[in-house]
């Protein structure tokens, strides 16, 4: 069961929990959920506060409406200058990198419209879901403009650079099925099922020990930064650490006495 959480409280981010999931809704459903500054600022606060929060183990980011985010707020851009440009993308790179830097993992399920900044910010989650009806695009360049939320950075990581480039350079729209194929979303399902299925995948993961799933998230994304020899120096140091916590105790302890695991975080 699905409820609104109070305890967050913002103009342009909903939140509901599902048991120990948090699932962020984007709310400004004039504007197809575009990010404007505002939207940025308590999009950081809000990460800073999940990180946080005791309750939350799983954080699930979704769109309200026909859309995830369709991108930065267009109507923002028109007086910037170079030095207003910058600050821009340095604002919108800081609340990114407060999801993308979260120990918890993160899912995006992307409903609708996935453009520009919404694109980004679903890279910024650990792996994403797609309705059937949704689209994906970086159409920066066709406003004169280039990706300023990580874009440029974590789209090539993920689906290579000549993937990375052709949507960058093309600014084209694609399918859900689409994303798929070229490995920018890991699955595709029906649009009503989206949220079920999001919330199906994150259990699956949280139904193990919070701590190794912390080091393990935080192992690959040091280590995708590195070379692979100090990536792998990366990975040691994470198992000496999971080999201390209590969890380790127990789920090994769980295992060679045919039970299941109860793991405690710890
Ligand atoms: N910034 C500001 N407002 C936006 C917006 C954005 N990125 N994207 C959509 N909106 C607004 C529209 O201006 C419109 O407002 P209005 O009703 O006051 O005119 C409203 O959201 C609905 O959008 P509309 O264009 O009428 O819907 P559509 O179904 O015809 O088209 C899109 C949907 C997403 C294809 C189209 O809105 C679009 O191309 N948006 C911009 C996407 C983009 O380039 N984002 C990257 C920015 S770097």
């Amino acid at each position: 069961e699905t409820r609104r959480c109070a305890m967050y409280d913002y103009n342009t981010i909903n939140v509901d929990m599902n048991e120990d999931i948090a699932i962020v809704r984007f709310s400004r459903p004039k504007a197809l959920n575009a990010l404007n500054h505002e939207m940025t600022l308590e999009l950081a606060e809000l990460f800073d506060k999940l990180e946080n929060d005791p309750v939350v183990r799983g954080i699930i980011l979704t769109g309200e409406g026909r859309a995830f985010m369709a991108g930065a707020d267009i109507s923002e851009m028109k007086e910037r200058d170079a030095e207003g440009g910058r600050e821009f993308a340095r604002v919108s790179n800081y609340a990114f990198s407060r999801v993308a830097d979260i120990s918890k993992p993160t899912i995006a399920a992307v409903n609708g419209f996935a453009l520009g900044g919404g694109l980004e910010l679903s890279l910024c989650c650990d792996w994403r879901i797609a309705a059937e009806s949704a689209s994906f695009a970086a159409p920066e360049v066709t406003l004169g403009i280039i990706p300023s939320g990580g874009g440029t950075q974590r789209l090539p990581r993920l689906i290579g650079s000549g993937r990375a480039k052709e949507l960058i350079f093309t600014g084209k729209r694609i399918k859900a099925a689409e994303a798929e194929r070229i490995g920018l979303v890991n699955k595709v399902v029906p649009d009503e099922a989206l949220m079920d299925e999001a919330v199906k995948s994150m259990r699956e993961a949280l139904a193990n020990s919070a701590v190794a799933l912390r080091y393990a998230k935080e192992a690959i994304d040091t280590g995708i930064g590195l070379s692979l020899a100090d990536g792998i120096k990366v990975e040691i140091n994470s198992v000496g650490m999971v080999f201390g916590s209590e969890d380790r105790l127990e789920g090994v302890s769980a295992f060679l006495e045919k039970r299941k695991a109860v793991f405690r975080d710890k």
